[in-house]
């Protein structure tokens, strides 16, 4: 069961913050960025993630520990060809280009999703990026990268099902977590830009319980201080977890 745990205090501009363990983002609004200064969706995707990169060092020096960012789904494969091949471009210089920078930082960085049918580049950038950042210890940063909620759970359930020592009576949630993509802790915070008010398959095991927030700004003008803003909102948010409030 997910527990009310010890919440960690940060100071922001006077005020008294509720810093989230795990944020997730789900990277949205690019394609309406461009559109809106006549430029094409490729555009918008080279301006979303030169911000992800800032914003990435923000979290990380606010203290956070884990961000999860939806960068790229097992549905997005629809996309023209024009599109999907220059978002794996972009991975592929992202992963490749940053290691200094998150070397720098002290940045682990982790990966979400499927192989198939990632190009090779991608998978290669992708895995070198994993290992050489493994024993940074300042955040981890989980790319969601061809990847799908529904998907993660199938592959975990797959994994169980091979794993000779499992004790199926009495595996426990916690014990489920282990066969994920990742192990890492809920989602607290989850946060969607863009104005678009779902999920789309997203983590979603691990928001169960998140708290959620739908700014309308589109990625590529998610700044340093939207982020802040969130976290204000989160402070204001009353998690229960099924029980009743304490004070
Ligand atoms: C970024 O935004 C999403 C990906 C990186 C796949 P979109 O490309 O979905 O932008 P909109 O929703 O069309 O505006
Ligand atoms: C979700 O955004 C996937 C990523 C941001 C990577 P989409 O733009 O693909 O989602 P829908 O189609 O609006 O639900
Ligand atoms: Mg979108």
């Amino acid at each position: 069961m997910p527990a009310q745990k010890e919440e960690q205090l940060i100071e922001l501009n006077g005020q008294t913050i509720k810093l989230p363990t795990h944020v997730a983002i789900i990277v949205d609004g690019n394609g309406r960025w461009a559109k809106e200064r006549g430029l094409t969706r490729m555009q918008g995707h080279d301006a979303g993630f030169k911000n992800l990169k800032q914003l990435t060092k923000h979290i990380i020096n606010r203290g956070v520990k884990y961000v999860s960012f939806y960068v790229f789904s097992t549905e997005n494969f629809k996309r023209s060809a024009e599109e999907v091949g220059h978002l794996m471009d972009i991975f592929v210089l992202l992963y490749k280009h940053n290691l200094k920078e998150f070397m720098d930082n002290n940045i682990r960085v982790v990966f979400s999703g499927r192989n198939e049918p990632l190009p090779k580049s991608v998978m290669r950038a992708r895995d070198e990026l994993a290992e050489k950042t493994k024993n940074n210890t300042a955040g981890t940063v989980n790319f969601c990268l061809n990847y799908g909620g529904r998907a993660e759970i199938v592959d975990a359930v797959k994994k169980l099902a091979q794993d000779k020592d499992v004790d199926i009576e009495n595996l426990t949630e916690q014990d489920f977590v282990k066969y994920l993509y990742q192990d890492l802790p809920d989602v607290d915070l989850m946060i969607r830009t863009s104005g678009e008010l779902r999920l789309s398959n997203f983590l979603l095991w691990q928001n169960s319980y998140a708290e959620f927030y739908f700014p309308k700004t589109k990625f590529p003008d998610f700044h340093e201080e939207d982020f802040d803003q969130a976290l204000i909102e989160y402070t204001s948010r009353d998690r229960r977890f099924g029980g009743i409030k304490n004070n």
